[in-house]
């Protein structure tokens, strides 16, 4: 059985939280091994649209538990909130959670730090989300970061307030000034934490291990993409941890061999928010119409997000760096107004030269080149298994899994769970 891994291939939205929660039936477990509130992970079923941050994509299901994995980092306060809206949906995650006790916790300050990095920058800025998620991890690294683990020990306060005092120091130094906001921001954090201790803070590596042990079956949901990898991605434009395979090892306890499949997701174009390098944005009238189908607004910040064509030598690279097994295109039917795809298969430097491999700095691209394929200029709405698609479909499908070399597995032709056309159902 082991642990699946499921991860987006791009720079993030790619769909995730809607894949988790329609492979969640075959699921015991459901796990969050990286990032945190950045994230906005989609559901849409029975009308009604969810937007979770914190918490994986399986709460939906009775029979799965849920794991916050130690690599996760934690915000009470909107963990608070995400828990209470479930509640309206009498989803109550205190049966279905587990909480990792080595999960980072984002204190108000961290989100300070945040906003002050980012105004300091100044037209460098990476685009945060601002939710606290660099400065937590750079907390986690430094080895002076809180834990879940540590909110019920008597000596919290006394840390809490330590590592407060030296984010004011760093705040004072920007001349950030937060008088105004950190009292309300801290009364919010007081109420978060009391209503974490209500929740199972456990050792999860172990809770992952037995249930691997036992038979079961674990999926690991990735967050951000894998070019917003802290390593491999466009760094610095990147988030601040591994959104690639390695990170579901590090961040629940488990080991390389117990990764079965590795399921990549990727839209059948690309978008991509905030700051950064992004060869294939389109800045015309087919990136404009991109936005307005596919809706490309972030789930967390609300902001726009940028369009482009599929960057295939990027995609080649992220399912590389995870040894990805099986494909899932999603937002098929966002082209279905299209008579031509683009799809970029190498760039053109600066320095004249031609490549199909990533560059150090993507910025070292002068122009991407593209190949174009004919679009199907249909609705895919009444498509309701694989052979049913249009010939153009095929052809799509077919050419790039001979440019990606694996199989796409799942086409998702619209926003709601039932709008996903499977090949190989492994659900039934
Ligand atoms: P995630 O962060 O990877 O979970 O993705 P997001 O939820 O941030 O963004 C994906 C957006 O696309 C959400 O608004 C989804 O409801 C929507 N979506 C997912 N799959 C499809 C699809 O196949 N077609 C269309 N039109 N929208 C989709
Ligand atoms: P999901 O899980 C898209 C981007 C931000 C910014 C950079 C760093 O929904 O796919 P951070 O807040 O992590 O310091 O921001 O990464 N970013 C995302 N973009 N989807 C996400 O998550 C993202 N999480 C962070 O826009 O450019
Ligand atoms: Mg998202």
């Amino acid at each position: 059985m082991g642990v699946d891994v499921l991860l987006g291939l791009q720079w993030g939205d790619e769909g995730k939280g809607k894949i988790v929660d329609y492979l969640s039936n075959k699921y015991d477990v459901v796990a969050r091994f990286q990032g945190g509130p950045n994230a906005g992970h989609t559901l849409e079923f029975e009308g009604i649209k969810h937007v979770l941050h914190q918490v994986p994509s399986g709460v939906f299901h009775e029979h799965i538990t849920n794991v916050i994995g130690n690599g996760v980092v934690l915000d009470p306060i909107i963990f608070k909130q995400e828990a209470e809206k479930l509640h309206q949906y009498n989803i109550d995650l205190t049966k279905n959670l587990v909480i990792s006790d080595k999960a980072q916790i984002i204190v108000p300050t961290h989100k300070l730090l945040d906003q002050a990095y980012e105004k300091a920058k100044g037209d460098q800025k990476i685009g945060s989300t601002l939710k606290g998620i660099g400065p937590t991890y750079q907390d986690k690294i430094g080895r002076s970061g809180l834990r879940a683990g540590d909110i019920v020990l008597d000596d919290f306060e006394e840390k809490y307030t330590e590592l407060k005092e030296k984010h004011k120091t760093i705040l004072d130094f920007y001349q950030f000034d937060y008088s105004s906001v950190l009292k309300q921001m801290e009364a919010d954090f007081k109420e978060g934490i009391a209503y974490l201790k209500q929740f199972s803070i456990r050792n999860t590596e172990y809770l992952i291990n037995n249930a691997i042990k036992e038979g079961k079956s674990v999926l690991a949901e990735g967050a951000q993409g894998s070019m917003l990898d802290v390593d491999y991605g466009t760094y610095p434009f990147v988030t601040s941890s591994n959104t690639t395979v390695a990170g579901a090892c590090t961040g629940l306890g488990i080991s390389p061999s117990s990764v079965n499949k590795v399921f990549g997701i990727f839209k059948a174009y690309c978008t991509r928010v905030g700051g950064g390098p992004f060869p294939t944005e389109l800045f015309d009238e087919d990136g404009k119409r991109l936005q307005d189908i596919g809706r490309e607004f972030g789930a967390t910040t609300g902001r726009a997000r940028r369009c482009g064509w599929i960057d295939l030598p990027a995609l080649k690279y992220a399912i590389m760096l995870s040894g990805v097994t099986e494909l899932y295109m999603m937002k098929a039917d966002v082209l279905n107004s299209f008579n031509k795809i683009k799809a970029c298969v190498g760039y053109k430097l600066k320095n004249g030269e031609t490549v199909s491999e990533l560059p150090y700095s993507l910025y070292e691209i002068e122009e991407p080149i593209y190949e174009e394929i004919k679009g199907w200029g249909n609705e895919l709405s009444v498509v309701e298994k694989f052979e049913d698609f249009p010939q153009e479909v095929n052809s799509y499908i077919d050419y790039l899994e001979e440019k990606l070399e694996v199989s796409i597995n799942l086409v998702s032709i619209g926003p709601d769970r039932s709008e996903t056309i499977m090949k190989n159902n492994i659900l039934v």
